[in-house]
């Protein structure tokens, strides 16, 4: 049986609310069908507007095989391209990030403009035409200061992600913040076991003492039911909305994304060890409440996100092999607060850092137990683990969805 029909038979016949089998988290083709139905294919969250402020700035990721630049225009507009260059394929850009006013092919200088044409190539011979060898483009949107980028020649539909999440993005404005701090860490785990821990809070109270300092562990703050239905979530959305901030549970109907508001315990305003704010200056002055909890926003498979009052936290999921996940956290701070003065650095990503060092221990020894050949998939709690069945039910009929649609296509054409 090739490899399309069994992994499309195992997960039509999985058991549903059962973790997956042993080959969907350490088998390299399945990771490489992982990466061709969904990676390849669909919206990747890649970082943030105010990480290129300026004309000429720009940041690179690696996406699977691909290399990407993410730069800056002349005209303002955000655009990503696929950093190979057209002339024998050397990257582009080899830094992570930096600013030129044009991209200049370490190798042999060809250089391309910022809107990816190319501009000069030396001695090619009178026949050669730049215009057909400009920079490849790869789809780019920009939403509430989050840039998305797809590496498909044809795009999904990317209106209604931007319907959904606008509209509670939007008042926090961060397109203008700035980048306080940022860490890769990788996990040594596939990148779902990275998307089922941040799935649920049944782990948090015995692994996350400092986060459980002010992130409540309640199932229906952290997962997919039951937060209308719980007074306290439905008093702060009152108060939330009526200042102007849209704050209920959304979720699209595919279930690839999602935004809400949460409150945190208490009193608690940020995730420091005091619940207070870490930074003085409020992230943006269209924010008219404080205690206004924190908006979630998830997107898979590359991002899950708090923004609170004071400061704004993403991360970033990036596969990097069947069984190594790179995990980008950045802090985002109003660009106006100065760091000793307005924040602690220390202060403001302390939290953050203990849990997502704690949660790639935890991750990490999951993968080890799944190695073994006695690992079988376990039953998931109900009451806590409801957003795990929820990105696994997701992950399963994107997938199934994917392969049945390849291999129709496939049989139209014989
Ligand atoms: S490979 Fe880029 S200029 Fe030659
Ligand atoms: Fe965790």
């Amino acid at each position: 049986m090739d490899l399309h029909s069994s992994v499309l038979r195992q997960l039509k016949s999985r058991r549903e609310g059962f973790s997956l089998a042993q080959p969907f988290y350490i088998d390299p083709d399945y990771f490489k069908l992982d990466m061709e139905m969904i990676w390849y294919r669909d919206w990747l969250f890649i970082g943030h507007d105010c990480e290129v402020p300026r004309a000429g700035n720009y940041f690179t990721a690696q996406i699977g095989d691909y290399p990407v630049v993410v730069v800056r225009g002349k005209d303002g507009a955000i655009r990503a391209f696929h950093n190979t260059c057209r002339h024998r394929g050397h990257r582009v850009c080899t830094s992570d990030r930096g600013a030129s006013a044009k991209l200049v092919c370490p190798y042999h200088q060809w250089t391309y403009d910022l809107d990816g044409s190319l501009v000069f190539a030396r001695q090619m011979g009178e026949t050669f035409d730049k215009s057909e060898f400009g920079l490849k483009a790869v789809h780019c949107e920009s939403v509430g200061g989050y840039v998305f980028v797809c590496l498909a020649d044809e795009a999904p539909d990317f209106a209604s992600v931007r319907a959904t999440i606008e509209p509670y993005l939007k008042p926090h404005r961060l397109w203008e913040a700035k980048v306080a701090h940022r860490s890769t860490i990788i996990e040594k785990g596939n990148w779902k076991l990275v998307w089922e821990n941040n799935r649920e809070c049944y782990h948090c109270a015995g692994n996350h003492p400092e986060l459980c300092r002010t992130y409540p562990e309640a199932p229906t703050a952290t997962g997919v039911q039951g937060a209308k239905d719980d007074p306290f979530i439905a008093a702060h959305w009152a108060r939330c909305e009526a200042a102007g901030l849209p704050s209920e549970f959304r979720m699209d109907p595919t279930g690839q994304f999602r935004t809400a508001r949460m409150p945190l315990i208490q009193e608690a305003e940020s995730y420091t060890l005091s619940g207070k704010p870490a930074v003085r200056r409020p992230l943006s002055a269209d924010v008219p409440i404080s205690h206004a909890g924190t908006m979630l926003l998830f997107h898979y498979p590359t991002t899950w996100n708090h923004i609170l009052g004071d400061h704004a936290i993403s991360f970033r999921v990036l596969p990097l092999s069947a069984e190594e996940t790179a995990v980008t956290t950045t802090w985002l701070v109003n660009k106006d607060a100065v760091e000793g003065v307005d924040y602690d650095l220390d202060e403001l990503t302390h939290v953050w850092t203990m849990t997502n060092d704690q949660d790639r221990a935890i991750v990490e020894e999951n993968a080890f137990g799944i190695r073994s050949p006695a690992y079988e998939p376990g039953p998931y709690s109900l009451e806590h683990e409801g957003g795990v069945m929820q990105f696994v039910e997701w992950y399963s009929n994107f997938m199934v969805n994917r392969l049945q649609g390849d291999k129709a296509r496939l049989s139209a054409v014989a």
